[in-house]
C-alpha cells in the first residue's frame, strides 16, 4: 500500500516538475516517471491509442515516451512544414539503433555521414534508372518484369492452392533488389539467399521485440531482450560477411556494373588517398543492409495488402481487369509501366492502400537538432518527432469514411488522379524516403501483372471476425496483414 502512495506522489511531483519547466510544451497527456505515458499506449498498435490522443488534444502534442520526450504532429500542413525544416532532418539516437548499426548506414544516420551518403544513393538510383519524369523503357524496367514473369509462372503452377503470399514475394521483390544491390542474383535454395532471406523475416520479429529498448534502455537487464539484442548482432555480422565474400569475388567486371555495390566499390578505389569521407568497407555493407531492409518489406508488405483488398473487393478486381485487358496488347502479355500510365484505377487502387494501411502508421521519428518553435510552442533540443500517419490518413476531416476502401477518392469526375495533402506514406523534407518512385514501379507493376493473370480471391471459410483480424493487421517494424492465404485462378 505504502508502494502505491509513493508513486502516485512521485508522479505528481514528476508531473509539476514537468509542467514547471515545460510551460509553453504543447499539450499532453500525463505519464508517470521513468516510463511515462507507455503503460496506455496500445501494446500492439500503439499508433491507435497516439490517434486517439490527437483527436483530444489536437495536431500537436507532447508525450513522455519512456526516455525518451515526443511530440506528435496530424496536421498534414504543420506536418510538411516541419518535416522539411533543416533542424529536423536527423533521427532521434536510439541507444539500441547505435549498438547495433554503430552509426553507419543511411535510415539511423546524422550529420555528414547522413548527407555524403544520401547523395551517393540517390546519386545510384538515378544511375540505374528511376527518375520522376523521363524515359521508363529502361533496363531497370526489364529487371522488375522479368522478376513479375517468374512470380507470375509460379502462381500459376499453385493451381487454385491458397498461399501465403509474403514469403513467394520475399523470394521474388528481394531477388529485384539482390539484382540491383548486389548485383546478383541467386538461385532460391541458396545458402546464403536462404539466410538472408530467413534472417528478414526472423530479423523482423526480433527488432519488434527489441523495441522497447529503444525507448526503455534500462530494460537491457532482461536476459531476454540482451539476447535478442546479441541474436540481432550476430544476424548483421554474419550477413556482413556475405556481402564481404561478394565483394572479394567481384574483379573488374565491377566497373561496368551499376549495381550499388559494385558503385560503392569503385567510390571506394577512387577515394583511398583521401580522408574526410565514409565510403570503406564497413559502411558499405551496412549500407547495403539498410536499403535491402528499407526496400524489401516496405514494397512485400503493401503489395500483400494490395492483393487482400483485391481479394476483399472484386467489384474493384473486375473493373481493373478489363481497364487491363483493354491496354495489354503486346505479345509478351506483360503489362508496362507505359500502359499503366493509361490506367489511373491502378495507381489511385495503389495509393488508397497505402493510406488504408501505411506501413509505417506510427510515422519514422525524427529529432529536433536544436531549441525550435512549433505551432507557437516551444520544442526542446533532442524532443523526437512523430508524423503521425495513421492519425492523418485517418482523419475525417480530409477522408469521407477513412476505414472504408475507395480507390476512387484518389479521381476526381473525370477519371484523372488527384494528389491529397493528407497522404504522406513516404513523408516528407529533407529526409523523405529516397525508395518512393522505385516502390511505385514495383507495386504498380506486380500488382497489374498479377490482378490481368489471376481472379485473386481469399481462402475459403474465413469467418467476418477472422478477416478482421486479417485486415486490422500486425504491426511490427512494419504493418503487415495478419497469416492469411490468396487463391489465384488463372484468368488468361
Ligand atoms: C512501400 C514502400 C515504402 C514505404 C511506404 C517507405 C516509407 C519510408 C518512410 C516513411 C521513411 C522515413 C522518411 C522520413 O523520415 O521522412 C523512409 C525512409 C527511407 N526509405 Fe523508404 N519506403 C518504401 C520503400 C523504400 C524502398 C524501395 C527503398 C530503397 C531504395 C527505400 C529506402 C529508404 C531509405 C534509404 C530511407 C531513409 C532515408 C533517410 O534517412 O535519408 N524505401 N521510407
Amino acid at each position: 500500500m505504502s508502494w502505491i502512495v509513493i508513486i502516485i506522489l512521485l508522479s505528481i511531483l514528476y508531473g509539476c516538475y514537468q509542467w514547471y519547466c515545460n510551460k509553453n510544451l504543447p499539450p499532453g497527456p500525463w505519464g508517470v516517471p521513468i516510463v511515462g505515458y507507455l503503460p496506455w499506449l496500445n501494446p500492439t498498435k500503439p499508433y491507435k491509442t497516439l490517434t486517439e490522443l490527437a483527436r483530444k488534444y489536437g495536431p500537436i502534442y507532447s508525450i513522455q515516451m519512456g526516455k525518451h520526450f515526443a511530440i506528435v504532429m496530424s496536421d498534414p500542413i504543420s506536418v510538411r512544414t516541419a518535416l522539411a525544416r533543416n533542424e529536423l532532418a536527423d533521427r532521434t539516437n536510439f541507444e539500441v539503433i547505435n549498438e547495433i548499426m554503430q552509426e553507419h548506414g543511411l535510415i539511423f544516420t546524422r550529420g555528414e555521414l547522413w548527407k555524403e551518403q544520401r547523395k551517393f544513393v540517390c546519386n545510384w538510383l538515378k544511375v540505374i534508372g528511376v527518375t520522376k519524369f523521363g524515359d521508363k523503357k529502361t533496363d531497370l524496367q526489364l529487371n522488375i518484369v522479368d522478376v513479375v514473369s517468374s512470380t507470375i509462372s509460379n502462381l500459376r503452377q499453385t493451381n487454385k492452392r491458397p498461399i501465403d503470399t509474403g514469403k513467394l514475394f520475399l523470394v521474388y521483390i528481394g531477388d529485384f533488389v539482390n539484382r540491383i544491390v548486389l548485383g546478383k542474383e541467386w538461385p532460391e535454395d541458396d545458402p546464403n539467399w536462404t539466410y538472408l532471406r530467413n534472417l528478414a523475416e526472423d530479423g523482423s520479429k526480433k527488432f519488434s521485440i527489441a523495441t522497447p529498448l529503444s525507448v526503455l534502455p534500462i530494460l537491457k537487464i532482461i536476459p531476454k531482450y540482451r539476447k535478442t539484442v546479441s541474436e540481432i548482432i550476430e544476424g548483421v555480422l554474419k550477413t556482413h560477411f556475405i556481402y564481404k565474400t561478394l565483394m572479394e569475388n567481384r574483379g573488374k567486371e565491377v566497373d561496368q556494373c551499376k549495381d550499388l555495390m559494385a558503385l560503392f566499390m569503385k567510390e571506394m578505389t577512387k577515394r583511398k588517398n583521401d580522408i574526410g569521407h565514409f565510403f570503406n568497407e564497413k559502411q558499405c555493407c551496412f549500407l547495403l543492409s539498410d536499403i535491402f531492409g528499407a526496400g524489401v518489406e516496405t514494397t512485400v508488405n503493401t503489395l500483400r495488402w494490395f492483393l487482400l483488398y483485391m481479394a476483399l473487393n472484386k467489384d474493384v478486381q473486375c473493373e481493373l481487369q478489363s481497364l487491363l485487358d483493354l491496354v495489354c496488347t503486346g505479345d509478351d502479355g506483360i503489362i508496362d509501366l507505359e500502359n499503366i500510365e493509361h490506367i489511373p484505377l491502378l495507381k489511385a487502387c495503389v495509393y488508397e492502400i497505402m493510406r488504408l494501411r501505411p506501413v509505417a502508421p506510427s510515422g519514422i521519428p525524427r529529432v529536433v537538432n536544436k531549441d525550435i518553435t512549433i505551432l507557437g510552442y516551444q520544442v526542446p533540443k533532442g524532443t523526437m518527432v512523430l508524423p503521425l500517419q495513421w492519425a492523418m490518413h485517418h482523419d475525417k476531416k480530409y477522408w469521407m469514411d477513412p476505414e472504408i476502401f475507395q480507390p476512387k477518392r484518389f479521381m476526381d469526375d473525370d477519371g484523372n488522379l488527384i494528389n491529397k495533402k493528407a497522404f504522406m506514406p513516404f513523408q516528407a523534407g529533407k529526409r523523405a524516403c529516397v525508395g518512393d518512385t522505385l516502390s511505385y514501379w514495383i507495386l504498380y507493376l506486380f500488382g497489374a501483372n498479377i490482378i490481368h493473370n489471376f481472379n485473386i480471391s481469399l481462402e475459403d471459410g474465413l469467418s467476418e471476425q477472422e478477416i478482421n483480424t486479417i485486415t486490422d493487421g500486425e504491426f511490427g517494424i512494419t504493418l503487415s496483414p495478419a497469416k492469411h492465404s490468396i487463391v489465384f485462378e488463372t484468368r488468361i
